[in-house]
């Protein structure tokens, strides 16, 4: 089963209207696990006219009988001389993977369609007992996935993990692993058809095989209930346990170990109090390694302990208040050319930039993120806001389109729940105004509340005016959210950077106000009066003149401006200056500073 999430609602109180859930959604804990890895040259086959899925009257080959060599995923070769298969893995080019096939294949740089993929790998010998999972960490943007000519699942959603239990299909000897992925974009989509960012397809993070023994430890949750009592809590799943199976959780450096045992769902629920416990923050970036085990499997992980709350227009972080020195982030490195984030000192490189800049957060713009992302910067002590790309607009009449906004965020959340410098969910980028936007986003801050009650909720809203001074905050999704986080571009899209000296911010929520994009586009290396659009003096002036704006607003929690680097859109056509690149990067695409750059880091300083 893909995805099995294990969902058993246990206690469903309304109260006043705030649900009190606890209920167990169960992920897959997979980063930790030693793994044969599926990555490198894969076979691939472009079809554009999905020749490969559907007959001549658009049937699915896999939904029809013995069909087979017709549909790519049988992989067929020819065996006799009369033989008709129009296709040939073994004959095609090759593509690497993780990676977007966009800036690998010139032919792909805009190619939005179907490309097969094909990897023959030699299965391991099993133990008796042991369990096999094909691990996904993501596909963009649909995946459907065949192992030895049987499918094994559809997956959609550009950005989370799936997988497979493979146990009883894969071969000791030659496997053939075939994914159909189709990057189309669609109105129902999530994202939509409209976005600000570039549509890399592809299996753009790593696949990989987990052995586990029959019963194992398939996911867990631990979190700090209190910075005052110290109080540690969560679950573990374990697949395949009795009830009463012991598990154990142990922290060598705090000298705990505690047994709890499984019960008829094969979950465990433990808790403890450290004598001390380091916090995790900015400042010490405190991880303790935590380890799990049952009688025949182990699972360790590193984890930071802090906890995230709000009190009236502040952010507490273990019940201090902090100001988030953030910036906004793509997953691209395009430096060399490249697009997608597919290795981990890509994203240490971004992160070392955000770092420099004197950030201690990052709004992971507008999609989960590689798990990397996640953890460098949770070992480099920045905090973060994980989005899932409900962007724009969104079909939000669409039941189809609701469930799978409600998959990503779930599968954002299971994934990266025990991630403790993850502090913020964020539902939405700018949505319009609209009853049916509202009704469709507080479902998912439903979703969210019932996954996690240990992180704020947060959605990059909209401004409005008051008049022709003062600027707003009126949005009624406010009232559902820990964080009223909104997009600004006074200066830029609004006006000419002068303007913002003349306007004031009226944002009337007891609530902490956090500004999630701010800025605008300089072509690096382009001077001249600071009058000049594109020039690196008028993007330098235009942020010094929002800072300066909105720093006077009543409980700034923080900002994220947008963005880091500059980062390829097909929506920024001007030759010469975007050449397919959004250019409100503090930094170009390859890394090169501008003026921009230093007025943030000199407005952080300030703020340490
Ligand atoms: C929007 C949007 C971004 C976009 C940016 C821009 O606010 O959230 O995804 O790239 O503005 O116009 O550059």
């Amino acid at each position: 089963m893909m995805n099995s999430l294990k969902y058993c609602l246990i206690v469903y109180l309304l109260l006043e209207g705030t649900f009190i859930f606890a209920t167990d959604y169960q992920g897959f804990s997979a980063y930790t696990r030693a793994a044969i890895l599926l990555n490198g040259e894969w076979k691939y086959m472009v079809d554009p006219y999905e020749n490969g899925y559907y007959n001549y009257r658009l049937e699915p080959f896999d939904q029809l009988d013995q069909t087979y060599s017709m549909g790519f995923y049988g992989d067929q070769k020819i065996k006799n001389p009369g033989d008709l298969i129009e296709y040939d893995f073994d004959k095609s080019p090759s593509l690497m993977v993780p990676g977007d096939w966009n800036t690998q294949d010139p032919r792909l740089y805009y190619y939005e369609g179907t490309v097969w993929y094909r990897k023959k790998f030699i299965g391991p010998e099993l133990e008796s007992g042991e369990r096999i999972y094909l691990y996904f960490s993501a596909v963009n943007y649909r995946a459907d996935v065949y192992l030895n000519s049987k499918k094994l699942g559809t997956h959609i959603g550009g950005f989370t993990p799936f997988w497979y239990d493979v146990t009883d299909l894969m071969k000791t000897d030659n496997n053939s692993l075939v994914v159909r992925v189709d990057n189309k974009r669609c109105s129902s989509c999530v994202p939509t058809l409209n976005t600000d960012w570039w549509n890399y397809g592809g299996i753009t993070r790593e696949v990989k095989l987990i052995r586990l023994p029959g019963t194992h430890i398939k996911d867990f949750e631990i979190h700090l209930e209190s910075a005052q009592s110290k109080k540690i809590a969560g679950k573990i799943w374990v697949d395949n346990a009795p009830e009463g199976e012991p598990v154990t959780v142990s922290v060598p450096e705090l000298k705990i170990s505690v047994t709890a045992k499984t019960n008829s769902k094969g979950i465990a629920e433990f808790e403890f109090t450290p004598g001390k416990l380091e916090l995790w923050s900015p400042e010490n970036p405190k991880r303790y390694s935590v380890l799990l085990s049952t009688q025949a499997d182990q699972l360790s992980d590193t984890i930071a302990f802090r906890t995230i709350r709000t009190e009236g227009k502040q952010i507490l972080l273990n019940d201090k208040p902090v100001f988030l020195r953030g910036i906004s982030v793509h997953e691209e490195y395009s430096a060399e050319g490249d697009g997608r984030v597919n290795a981990d000192w890509k994203a240490a490189q971004l992160l070392k930039w955000a770092k420099e800049l004197g950030c201690n957060f990052v709004r992971l713009a507008h999609y989960p993120h590689n798990e990397d992302m996640v953890r460098i910067a949770e070992k480099m002590g920045i905090m973060v806001w994980s989005e899932v790309p409900v962007y724009w607009t969104i079909d939000w009449t669409n039941d189809e389109t609701l469930n799978n906004a409600k998959n990503q965020i779930q599968d954002n959340i299971l994934r990266d729940r025990n991630r403790g410098n993850i502090i913020i969910w964020s539902i939405a980028n700018e949505t319009p105004v609209i009853e049916d936007r509202t009704v469709f986003l507080r479902k998912l801050i439903n979703r969210v509340r019932e996954l996690d009650q240990t992180r704020l909720i947060s959605a990059a809203l909209e401004k409005h005016y008051l008049n022709d001074s003062v600027a707003v905050v009126q949005d009624p999704l406010a009232e559902y959210l820990d964080v009223v986080a909104f997009n600004e571009y006074v200066g830029w899209y609004d006006g000419l950077p002068e303007k913002c000296s003349r306007i004031s911010w009226l944002i009337e929520y007891n609530k902490p106000v956090f500004v999630s994009e701010f800025g605008g586009g300089a072509k690096f290396g382009y001077h001249g009066p600071e009058t000049t659009r594109w020039t690196e003096e008028f993007q330098a002036n235009l942020y010094f003149r929002s800072l300066n704006m909105l720093d006077q607003i009543d409980g700034l929690c923080g900002i994220s401006p947008w963005i880091l680097c500059d980062f390829r859109s097909p929506r920024r056509a001007l030759p010469e200056i975007q050449d397919g690149f959004n250019r409100k990067g503090v930094l170009s695409e390859k890394g090169e500073k501008k003026q921009a750059f230093y007025v943030l880091q000199k407005y952080y300083h300030s703020k340490k």
